[in-house]
């Protein structure tokens, strides 16, 4: 028995998709369980650039077996246009990527209410990606969403959009064109449509290993995330098992992707936000731009509180630091290790956002360092101080580093035992 999680315990675009491409190179199998093409993975490689949105990074390895599982939302269309330019980039599908038909549908529908509610002046913007994802996870759990297997049916196809389109109290005018429209990709998708929770469990029992690759972070879970700024999936390692079908007892190593600095994209509370000029160079050096939408992200100091919290309610067993050659050249680094509130030191992560948004961060500082540190290989060759700023992380997150990621490519990575 041998599954492994990678997953971001910050806000998203930790470096989940570099690291699953440093440690798929061991296993058979790479899962996503939740999220959709609100993600943006992002894997540098000879070269190369490839930026993933559904489709599990682990297919840049020809042999690896890469699954959706049934906690992931697909927009057809999009998944036939990932797969359609990875295929053009010499990446072979053929009996080595299976979607679960349980998997939800993400409609027109829900991208034009995602944008409608973006707009619409008043309401909370959360400052989505605009992929109709919480719309599309709204309707499932207010069962009446579509699910992939319904796709090949084009009279369960008529029933169910008269129905959705009923329940958001919508006219449905086009019902024609929409049911040729999915009916014709879901055709198309069919072929890959594999009972994934039965496939997952007897892989697990015949020594098959498996990993599992989060998309976006902790902190934007539905529940344990900064909400409503969040979302809509379960983005900690409890979204494993409901996303996929391979029960909890079977995962058996929790790999946590911190950055070493945060970053947000979209709106919400980020405490140790840096909106002066460490943070432009930060974000400039850290090329902090959304590999979804190209939007700046917000860029602010290391926050051990909100990390202690997500490391605990994912169970992190090991960490990845990631992006840490970016502070070279920065002559202090500072580390946010409790809150203020109201003249009160508070060192748990506080559960309401409008809370978060008015602590004030209590700072540790630590030296930086000037080298250049993308081509060290070896922990040992690491400038001092770079090794005291990760012995600092994990004294304070109680949970070792194994994984110091320095650049974007697969080389550029330092493993710690
Ligand atoms: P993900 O969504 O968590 O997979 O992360 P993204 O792909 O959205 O963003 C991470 C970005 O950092 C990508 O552009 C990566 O190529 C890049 N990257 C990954 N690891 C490193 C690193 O150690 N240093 C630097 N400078 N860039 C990195
Ligand atoms: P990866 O997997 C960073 C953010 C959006 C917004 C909030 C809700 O690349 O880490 P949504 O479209 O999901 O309803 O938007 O979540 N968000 C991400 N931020 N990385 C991501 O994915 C994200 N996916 C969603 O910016 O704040
Ligand atoms: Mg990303």
């Amino acid at each position: 028995m041998s599954a492994i999680a990678v997953l971001g315990c910050i806000w998203g675009d930790e470096a989940k998709a570099k690291i699953v491409d440093v440690l798929a190179k061991d296993v058979d199998i790479v899962v996503r369980f939740q999220g959709g093409n609100n993600a943006g993975h992002t894997i540098e490689l000879k070269d190369k650039k490839y930026v993933f949105h559904l489709v599990p990074s682990g297919i840049l390895y020809p042999k690896k077996i890469c699954v959706l599982g049934s906690g992931v939302v697909i927009d057809p269309q999009q998944l036939i246009n990932e797969i359609n330019y990875l295929k053009e980039r010499g990446i072979n599908f053929k009996n080595r990527f299976f979607i679960d038909p349980r998997a939800s549908v993400v409609l027109p529908l829900h991208k034009e209410l995602d944008e409608k509610k973006e707009s619409d002046a008043g309401k909370t913007k959360i400052g989505t990606t605009r992929r109709g994802i919480g719309p599309c996870y709204s309707d499932l759990i207010a069962r009446v969403g579509i699910r992939m297997q319904e796709l090949i049916d084009k009279n369960i196809l008529r029933s169910k959009l008269e129905e959705i389109y009923s329940y958001h109290g919508i006219e449905l005018l086009d019902i024609i064109i929409q049911i040729e429209e999915l009916f014709k990709v879901g055709k198309e998708l069919e072929k890959y449509f594999k009972q994934i929770p039965y496939f997952l469990n007897e892989a697990d029992s015949n020594g098959k290993k498996i990993l599992f690759e989060g998309a976006q972070g902790a902190l934007l879970d539905i529940v344990f995330g900064t909400y409503p700024f969040v979302t809509s999936s379960h983005t900690v390692s409890g979204g494993i098992p409901i996303g996929s079908g391979l029960p909890a007892n079977k995962i058996n190593k929790i790999v946590g992707v911190y950055k070493s600095y945060f970053t947000r994209v979209g709106e919400g509370p980020f405490p140790t936000e840096l909106k002066d000029e460490i943070g432009e160079q930060i974000r400039i050096k850290g090329n902090e731009f959304g590999s979804t939408t190209g939007r700046p992200r917000r860029c602010g100091w290391f926050d051990a509180v909100a990390a202690k919290y997500t490391a605990m309610i994912n169970g992190v067993d090991e960490i990845a630091l990631t992006l840490l050659d970016v502070f070279s050249g920065l002559k202090t680094i500072k580390i946010c290790t409790g809150y203020l509130i109201e003249n009160r030191r508070e060192t748990q992560f506080p559960a309401d956002s409008s809370i978060l948004q008015k602590v004030i961060p209590e700072y540790i500082e630590l030296p930086g360092w000037d080298e250049d540190i993308t081509s060290i290989k070896n922990y040992e060759k690491l400038p001092e101080n770079a090794k005291k700023y990760i012995r600092k992380i994990e004294e304070l997150l109680k949970v070792k580093i194994t994984i110091v990621s320095v650049g974007p490519e697969r080389s550029q990575t330092i493993n710690i035992s």
